[in-house]
């Protein structure tokens, strides 16, 4: 199983509390995009599976998450499956997958693009649909100062080659919005995006350098949702 710093309630506090990513993601694939999601549709690195409940209650999902999430509903045919992405494949208990989910979870499998890329291709998958930050706004600049201050900093990143095999037929760019009442709250927030441990000095230090490059404890994300075919 793969280290992993985040537990599921860091996932739910941003996602539910502080940022509203989720709700332009799913109405966005709801409106825009729901013809590209071929069934079965594997959802990694699902978390709650809020957004494909609910944009896409009526195709076949299954949610794979190395947390446990289940105490969030999922639509009656909808599946969650509780395991890390890279033993499942080898375990093989996944049926044929004709579209692959990837929103915002690239940071934690991308260690070796190698390897991710092979899992993927096996796969073998009709589409892929990625969400991911572009890193053109202000992000850019907090990675930068994480990856310089802190131990172990592991924010998302843009692949270059990623996914193999795959063209780019379209995409979507959106703005995403964090809104907290304070800057130690935005820091706890900024420390889960960079996946560094938000202990006492780690929020002290990021907590000053969010206070001296911001007016409000707030941020803004450009996002994009890219569509992916087979070559
Ligand atoms: C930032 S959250 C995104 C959750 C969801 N995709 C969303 O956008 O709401 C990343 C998720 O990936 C999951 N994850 C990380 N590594 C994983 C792995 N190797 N296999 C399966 N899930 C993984 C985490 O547990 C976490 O729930």
């Amino acid at each position: 199983m793969s280290k992993l710093t985040i537990s599921s309630k860091d996932v739910k506090n941003f996602k539910e509390i502080f940022s509203n990513e989720n709700l332009i993601i799913r109405e966005i694939i709801k409106d825009k995009f729901y013809d590209y999601f071929k069934e079965p549709i594997l959802d990694i690195g699902s978390g709650t599976g809020d957004i494909l409940s609910y944009a896409l209650p009526n195709k076949k999902v299954i949610y794979l998450d190395v947390l446990d999430f289940s105490d969030h509903t999922i639509p009656d045919d909808h599946v969650r499956i509780v395991d890390d992405f890279f033993p499942i494949l080898e375990k093989g208990i996944l049926p044929k997958i004709n579209t692959l989910f990837l929103c915002h979870v690239q940071q934690f499998i991308d260690h070796d693009i190698e390897y991710l890329n092979r899992n993927i291709s096996h796969l073998d998958a009709d589409n892929i649909v990625l969400v991911e930050n572009t890193n053109t706004d202000f992000m850019k600049e907090i990675i930068n100062f994480s990856n310089n201050t802190f131990i172990n900093s592991n924010p998302e990143l843009n692949l270059p080659n990623f996914p193999v095999g795959y063209k780019l037929v379209t995409s979507i760019e959106f703005v995403g919005k964090v809104n907290c009442t304070s800057f130690l709250n935005l820091a706890t927030q900024c420390l889960y995006l960079m996946d560094v441990q938000p202990s006492s000095e780690n929020l002290k230090v990021m907590q000053e350098y969010l206070k001296n490059n911001l007016n409000k404890p707030n941020l803004d994300i450009n996002q994009r949702i890219k569509i992916y075919e087979k070559e």
